[in-house]
């Protein structure tokens, strides 16, 4: 038997300390999500209801099939920003019709739906996301288009999601657009690029310009009717696919548009009934300290992540920083890869090289567990070619071709956090836990970093050192590396796809692995960079 045995103790005063902190984390969390779905708020919600429309989440809750799930993404999108929390856009992943597919849908209660910088980079990771895992793209528009007066940021990069659409459209990915209202000037093009349009009689508009922009620019007079409506493109520039009276049969549209789409996924869903880990979920909450200097061993995770609580080690006895073993979560084999004591050294490096060469020799995806302060630097360790070790590790990450999943339990630091798939590393999917921080090293070592330099610079100039300033501006600086490490400010800036609790930690990657296996999984055979030895 290769289940894992189980040191937790969850009577420890220890462990209710750490639960205690995670649960305090988890209820400032809901805060924040609350705010994405109050969207624009009670004055706008009531409006918006007053016109006899659903909000964005009811228009995805009846596109999806009974009772299934929908993994919502980057819900803390603009957290932090001068934006809405949310970024005016709902994104995720659900079934339709036994398809899954990825969901965007405006949410018309901001600002109208219209664009901002965030809403952006949102739109875009969906598609990223899209493209990779070939899941067939539903768009639910309603939107005034550009954040006009935030142009200069999106009119430009915003070329991007016309041309994705058509992108995945000749990839062979479905594109469908449902347009429940405005849909104008350049959102004009999210119908026009999609393979399948669906309109709603009285509801939508799409022009590229509407009524009053038609009469400045050449004096003719019009309606949103003539120029846009849903009757006018069902009947005469064809733009309408389908015409529907209204919001729910545009769904029902959706969907039978779905059930024809013979939309097929590269590997068969793997056998129900995968025995849930041995140990309890819930005792997740309990396991990452509250001070991320304390070590904690990442088996206690897996064991309350993997099938069964099944996993066979690899190598460890070497390198036993760093965890790597196999296991199969919801019946989908994986590696697994994760940080125990924090530092990586050269022997973790290799190891992990080696591990995920073996993963891509066997087809096998890669969850990375992150809990790391970086690569051990020192003298011995620099002489021991601990760069090279490491480049190694990156190196075997970025050219691996498996799907890759990471998700930040604890600390995501330096180039450990590169090594450990962050986020330019193109994992797939990136989750984080209420108790993750990431930065390029520790609020505390930065701001010390930082004096040093500034002691050595003033030694250089022959000025003397004001103590009393340097410990103001390390207060201050550290302060503000922690706020900046810290999950939410993390995912406002779509550097992860969500913030999650704990416990749902293997539902969400089930549900990942699932929408992964919609495309070939195929690990690279050769193709790694130069391994310095
Ligand atoms: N940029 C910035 N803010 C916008 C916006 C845009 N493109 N579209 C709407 N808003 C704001 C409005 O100013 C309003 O703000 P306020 O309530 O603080 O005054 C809020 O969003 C709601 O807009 P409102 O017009 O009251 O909502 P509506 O549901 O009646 O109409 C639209 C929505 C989208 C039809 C309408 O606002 C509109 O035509 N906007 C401009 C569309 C456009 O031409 N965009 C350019 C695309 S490139």
């Amino acid at each position: 038997m290769t289940v894992l045995a189980s040191a937790l103790d969850s009577a420890t005063p220890e462990h209710a300390a750490h639960r205690e902190a995670m649960l305090a984390r988890l209820e400032a969390l809901d805060a924040e999500h609350a705010k994405a779905l109050a969207g624009g708020g009670e004055k706008y919600t009531a409006r918006h209801r007053k016109r006899g429309k659903l909000l964005a989440r009811e228009r995805i809750e009846l596109l999806l099939d009974a009772d299934t799930p929908f993994l919502e993404l980057s819900p803390l999108a603009a957290w932090g920003s001068d934006y809405p929390v949310g970024a005016s856009v709902v994104t995720g992943i659900g079934t339709v019709e036994g398809v899954e597919c990825l969901i965007t849908a405006n949410d018309p209660t901001v600002r109208g739906g219209a664009s901002n910088p965030w809403t952006l980079k949102k739109i875009l990771r969906a598609n990223e996301i899209a493209f990779a895992n070939r899941l067939p793209v539903i768009s639910l528009v309603e939107s005034g288009g550009a954040d006009l007066p935030s142009q200069k940021e999106i009119f430009i990069p915003g070329g991007a999601l016309f041309r994705d659409l058509t992108r995945l459209s000749a990839a062979g990915i479905p594109t469908i657009a449902v347009v429940f209202g405005n849909s104008t000037a350049g959102g004009a093009y999210v119908p026009g690029m999609s393979d399948h349009t669906v309109m709603i009689k009285e509801r939508s508009k799409v022009f590229l310009g509407g009524p009053p922009l038609v009469r400045m620019a050449t004096g003719e007079e019009s309606d949103d009717e003539s120029l846009g409506g849903a009757e006018m493109h069902a009947r005469t520039s064809g733009l309408a696919d389908h015409y529907a009276v209204d919001e729910y049969d545009a769904v029902r549209h959706a969907r039978r548009i779905v059930a024809r789409l013979n939309h097929r996924k590269a590997h068969p869903a793997p056998a129900a009934g995968a025995a849930p880990p041995v140990y309890d979920e819930e005792e997740l909450l309990g396991i990452v300290p509250e001070d991320l200097k304390t070590p904690f061993d990442p088996r206690e995770v897996i064991a309350r992540l993997v099938d069964g609580s099944d996993f066979d080690e690899f190598k460890p006895l070497y390198g036993p920083s760093l965890v790597t073993g196999w296991a199969r979560l919801h019946g989908h084999p994986l590696g697994i890869l994760a940080n125990a004591q924090g530092v990586l050294f050269s022997a973790e490096s290799q190891k992990a090289a080696q591990f995920i060469q073996l993963a891509n020799q066997r087809d096998i995806p890669l969850l990375f567990l992150h809990n790391t302060t970086g690569y051990m630097v020192g003298k011995e360790y620099e002489q021991g070619g601990i760069i090279k070790h490491g480049a190694m590790m990156i190196n075997a990450v970025s050219n691996s071709k498996v799907p890759h999943l990471s998700v930040l339990m604890g600390a995501s630091y330096g180039a450990g956090h590169y090594g450990m798939c962050g986020r330019a590393y193109d994992p797939r999917f990136l989750f984080a836990w209420p108790s993750a921080k990431s930065a390029v090293m520790g609020p505390q070592q930065l701001a010390g970093v930082l004096s040093i330099v500034a002691r050595a610079s003033a030694a250089a100039k022959g000025q003397p050192y004001d103590e009393e300033a340097d410990a103001g501006l390390r207060a201050m600086v550290e302060q503000q590396i922690e706020t900046e490490s810290l999950p939410m400010f993390l995912s406002g800036r779509l550097y992860d796809d969500g913030v999650i609790d704990p416990r749902d930690t293997r539902t969400v990657l089930g549900m990942c692995l699932s929408a992964i296996h919609t495309a070939p999984v195929e690990g690279a055979r050769g193709g790694f960079g130069v391994f310095r030895m």
